[in-house]
């Protein structure tokens, strides 16, 4: 059995800011961004708009998406690391507002390399007959969590979720492999100021940007190796690669030590900002016509912990394609 993406959803915040538009006290300017990160504007969630609500509504997109019901739903999971509350879990918010009445429902946190994680498991679940068909959702309001003081960190970040809907399927198209690592030597280098059984409150995102940027682009190469290698791939194999977008000097990094073609490398940056367990299902969302003729694309992650991961999806082996794309 294999785990095939039947199809896909996104939701973002109504209200845009664009780099001119953040706040003057910042004393940041859409220069000083675009340069160093190529982010030229980010969603922000308003009152209303919360994790689980955008999180529904990629969920519900997704499942129309897929041309099935709800009721064919049996696992709903949600990476993220900005929930609704501190418990039950988003994806169980998730899970009573679509109507979902049975399997199981749970959230993944790590960090920016949550979508990838959850995939992991999903595949996992699906080859080992447990599941039949999952909603795998990246959601965040991150907005919530960043300092709106500290100009080197709140103007990385944005709001949204991305969802796609698993599929068991008979095929050998679908995820062929993923991987998932971690090391918590590096916990120091980007976490929040706080937490439920620390301060009793959530903090705000701190992060070493140079240690976390090296980091990032020695994880995403590695991991690229190791999944060519263990695939049998060049990368002229590979069609595409989606990596988490936190940064378009990153993403170009990738281009450029790997050999792969620029055009390849998926970057969504510049208009979502980072929304860390959300990018790569936003990021799948939309490309989703692209993907349909696609044999080798990549997933790579990478988030606070250190966590990181990888992922190869085949939408297409030439003579067919892959669910109901
Ligand atoms: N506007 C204007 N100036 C700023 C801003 C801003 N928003 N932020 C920082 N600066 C200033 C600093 O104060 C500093 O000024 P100084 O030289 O007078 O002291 C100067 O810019 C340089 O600051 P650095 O932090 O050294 O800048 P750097 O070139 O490292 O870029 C950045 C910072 C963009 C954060 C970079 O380190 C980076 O991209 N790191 C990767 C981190 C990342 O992407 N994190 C996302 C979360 S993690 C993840 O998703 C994997």
């Amino acid at each position: 059995m294999n785990s095939v993406m039947i199809g896909f959803g996104a939701a973002l915040p109504k209200k845009c800011i664009s780099n001119n538009e953040l706040p003057d006290e910042l004393n940041t300017s859409d220069e000083w961004i675009t340069r160093r990160t190529g982010i030229k504007q980010r969603y922000i969630a308003s009152k209303s708009e919360t994790t689980a609500s955008l999180a529904v509504e990629a969920g519900r997109e997704a499942i129309h998406d897929a041309k099935i019901s709800p009721n064919d739903i049996d696992l709903v999971i949600v990476a993220t690391t900005t929930g609704d509350l501190t418990f039950p879990a988003t994806a169980t918010l998730v899970q009573r507002d679509l109507g979902i009445k049975q399997g199981a429902a749970f959230d993944v946190s790590a960090a920016c390399s949550g979508f990838v994680y959850a995939l992991d498991i999903v595949d996992s679940y699906i080859k080992c007959g447990k599941f039949k068909c999952a909603l795998v959702i990246g959601a965040e309001t991150f907005s919530r969590v960043v300092d709106w003081n500290d100009r080197s960190t709140c103007v990385l970040f944005g709001d949204g979720a991305g969802a796609v809907v698993i599929q068991a399927q008979n095929t050998d198209l679908g995820i062929q492999y993923c991987r998932i690592r971690s090391d918590g030597e590096f916990v120091e280098r980007l976490k929040t100021s706080g937490g439920i059984s620390t301060t009793q409150s959530v903090g705000f995102a701190q992060m070493d940007g140079r240690e976390v940027f090296r980091f990032a682009v020695e994880k995403f190469n590695e991991s690229l190796k190791q999944l060519l290698a263990d695939n049998n791939l060049s990368i002229d194999n590979v069609d595409l690669i989606i990596p988490h977008q936190a940064n378009s000097r990153i993403l170009e990094k990738i281009a450029e030590d790997s050999g792969i073609s620029k055009e390849k490398v998926v970057v969504t940056v510049s208009k979502h900002a980072n929304t860390s367990a959300a990018s790569i299902p936003l990021a799948l969302h939309e490309i989703k016509q692209d993907l349909i003729t696609k044999k080798n694309v990549v997933l790579l992650s990478m988030g606070a912990g250190f966590t990181w991961g990888s992922a190869l999806i085949r939408f297409s082996d030439g003579s067919k394609v892959s669910g109901r794309l």
